[in-house]
């Protein structure tokens, strides 16, 4: 079990059970377990998604739609079944958070289903894990099965008259299905490639049917919200941004781990105070601020604060909370080749601009790497990246370009000189290694 970590800075909501062993439902009940579900169930659909809305909370996956909304967009009405659909595929590079809820909190991603159903009006939630999570899947298998032995799941929960059934599946391990679409059609046993929308998911979504689809961490406030009210969850963040958040601290910093910030916390502080600042003294160079698909921040650029709007104007994104560190040894070719290797990888080649896109920048990197690059090269990089962005079915392809393009404008020195013989930094792993 991952070590936990904590610092005075933080505001413990969503990871105030964390290290209590709470994955057991004795101890989850102890710790207000299972009362906001009741509460949910006595007051009704408006009143939770007045309260959702109220609480400011905006989409944890990565791109921050407010979660109150999301849910208010399912019709009221629907012919098919309505479903609840948990997103714990993560898998972007540097996003550790959501395997931490589920290690030590899975009842709460179990109630806020149910919240999220009982908002909506379904009866049936899906928890799906990335394929690598399978033994988070034992853990969250047992908390369901605990959670239907007491009656909380299943036919009249809590003796109520409601009905609400939850399944558990897991993927095969493909990137792709983290996106919503994708992540449907993988449900539906289907291959995981993106749909296009609109329709969006609230409207027609899994199996045809009205689909509310939020992020683990999304899903696991929802009973923290109802319990200590939307107006109380909202004043811990900043404006448009309600409350806190879990960030995957990683790379070159003393303290690695998750911690649970205010948002709006300011990005310095969060390397320097909270992760106890570069490690063995070393000079921070730059930081991917929200996982892989961020566009990069220079050692200069990170007097910013941790909301959606704040990263946005500083030309980044909050994205998924994985914060990476680089320090001054780390070599922004070889970072910039690392990352397009992920997303050619992972690209599920549906779409052309994302299939070309990302295989062309690899192998021009991959020169580039290998010492055989022009300047002309890093022209092509950007150009090649500059075409993919808004071209795709789904966000891989931005994902891709937008970090590329971060890398090749904020560092073209670096890649210039790179490219001229005068390599920075030391090569983590060879190309070989890196295209196996
Ligand atoms: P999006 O902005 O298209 O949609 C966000 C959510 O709002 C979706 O659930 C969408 O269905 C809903 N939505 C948007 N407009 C709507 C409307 N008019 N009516 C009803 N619902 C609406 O973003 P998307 O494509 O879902 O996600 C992209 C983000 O995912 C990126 O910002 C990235 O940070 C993040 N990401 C996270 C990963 C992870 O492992 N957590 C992996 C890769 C990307």
């Amino acid at each position: 079990m991952p070590t936990l970590v904590s610092h005075p800075d933080e505001v413990k909501v969503i990871s105030r059970r964390f290290g209590m062993g709470a994955a057991d439902i004795d101890k989850y009940l102890e710790l207000d377990g299972y009362k906001a579900v009741q509460q949910a169930i006595a007051e009704g659909p408006e009143w939770i998604i007045n309260t959702m809305k109220a609480s400011g909370l905006r989409g944890r996956g990565g791109a921050g739609f407010p979660t109150g909304m999301k849910w208010s967009f399912v019709p009221k009405q629907s012919e098919k079944p309505k479903y609840v659909l948990v997103n714990g595929d993560e898998s972007e590079p540097g996003t550790c958070k959501d395997h931490v809820i589920f290690l030590h909190d899975p009842h709460a991603v179990i109630e806020g289903t149910m919240i999220a159903g009982l908002a909506i009006g379904s009866k049936l939630g899906f928890i799906y894990l990335r394929g690598e999570y399978r033994y988070l899947l034992k853990i969250v298998e047992k908390a369901v099965a605990d959670a239907y032995a007491r009656g909380f799941l299943g036919k009249n929960i809590f003796g109520t008259g409601v009905d609400f059934d939850i399944v558990t599946q897991t993927g095969a391990g493909a990137y792709e299905v983290g996106e919503e679409s994708a992540l449907m059609e993988s449900l539906e046993g289907k291959r995981g490639v993106p749909r296009i929308k609109p329709p969006f998911p609230a409207v027609v979504g899994l199996y045809g049917g009205p689909t509310v689809i939020n992020n683990a961490e999304t899903i696991a406030n929802a009973p923290h919200i109802l319990l200590m009210g939307g107006e109380a969850y909202a004043k811990l963040g900043t404006e448009r941004n309600g409350g806190t958040r879990l960030f995957g601290i990683s790379g070159h910093v003393e303290r690695p781990g998750v911690y649970e910030l205010p948002m709006g916390y300011s990005l310095r502080k969060a390397i320097y105070d909270v992760a106890g600042g570069i490690k063995d003294g070393k000079k921070l160079k730059a930081v991917v601020p929200g996982g892989a698909s961020c566009p990069v921040l220079t050692a200069d650029e990170i007097d910013v604060g941790l909301d959606f709007d704040q990263m946005a104007k500083a030309g980044t994104m909050l994205g998924s909370g994985g914060i990476v560190v680089l320090d001054e040894t780390v070599s922004i070719v070889e970072f910039a080749l690392r990352t397009i290797s992920f997303y050619q990888h992972e690209s599920c080649g549906w779409c052309i601009p994302c299939r070309e896109g990302t295989d062309w920048i690899k192998k021009t990197l991959t020169r580039v790497h290998a010492g055989g690059g022009t300047k002309k090269d890093i022209d092509n990089v950007q150009y090649l990246a500059d075409n993919m962005m808004g071209r795709t079915f789904c966000p891989l392809g931005d994902a891709a370009a937008m970090p590329t393009l971060g890398f090749v404008k904020k560092f073209r020195k670096e890649f210039e000189d790179y490219i001229e013989g005068k390599k920075a930094g030391t090569p983590i792993i060879t190309v070989q290694e890196l295209v196996g």
